[in-house]
């Protein structure tokens, strides 16, 4: 069997986590996984369900009894929740304003932590898991793991810029900025933990970032 090579990766919106991610997943030929869209599955049943901001209850019911497949293929994103393919809709402006309910509801967090696992295992942990707390909570023995920074100015540019010229920059801001801030309240993604390394994207290709990080990969004892 091949040797485990699990790749975290943490970051604020905007910081470059997912076309890092997966051009990494991409180069290794291992698996990608984004966490990111799983909250966004869950908070968009949610709002189809008619679900309301301060019912946690339901939220945790909804993310406990719901069948999330997500693709792990980086070149091919698909995911699904009961049946319904989310893929585009989880990027809407009303999902990406309402995620933050289920993100910062710890008993969601629990459930969901559990199913990154699991699919982190399914791919003989041979996959690169970007998120908010992969470092930290979900895979802290992860082979690589890494802290993606930028300054706020470079991230709300990017978002942006991946949103298309009719936004409004306003809530673009409240997007990066406000959604950083409620979810730093459950976790942890503005200062590394022991054996995290920061990268810090502003001034940086993706492919720069990526080359980085491969340096690290080439370094690691064999016999870990
Ligand atoms: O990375 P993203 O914007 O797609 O993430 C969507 C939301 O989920 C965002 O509010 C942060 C949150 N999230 C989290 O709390 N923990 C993760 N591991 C991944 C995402």
């Amino acid at each position: 069997m091949s040797q485990s090579l699990v790749i975290a990766i943490d970051g604020p919106s905007g910081s470059g986590k997912s076309t890092t991610a997966r051009l990494l997943a991409e180069k290794l030929q291992i698996g990608y996984l984004d966490t990111g869209a799983m909250y966004r599955a869950v908070a968009w049943e949610y709002l189809r369900t008619g679900g309301v901001v301060d019912d946690p209850d339901a939220v945790v019911r909804l993310a406990r009894e719901a069948d999330i497949r997500i693709s792990t293929h980086p070149d091919a994103p698909l995911v699904k929740i009961n049946g319904h393919d989310v893929t585009a809709a989880i990027r809407e402006p009303q999902v990406s304003a309402s995620v933050s309910i289920v993100a910062t509801n710890t008993d969601v967090r629990r459930i969901l932590t559990k199913r990154m696992r699991e699919t982190i295992a399914t791919h003989n942990h041979r996959i690169v898991v970007e998120g908010r707390d992969i470092t930290t909570v979900v895979a802290p023995d992860a082979d690589v793991r890494i802290l993606l920074v930028a300054d706020p100015a470079a991230r709300v540019a990017r978002r942006a810029a991946e949103l298309g010229e009719q936004v409004d920059p306003g809530s673009v801001t409240d997007q990066v900025i406000r959604r950083d801030a409620d979810d730093s309240t459950v976790s942890n993604f503005t200062d590394a933990s022991e054996g995290v390394v920061v990268i810090d994207s502003t001034f940086q290709l993706p492919d720069a970032v990526v080359e980085q990080i491969l340096r690290l990969v080439d370094n690691l004892p064999s016999d870990r």
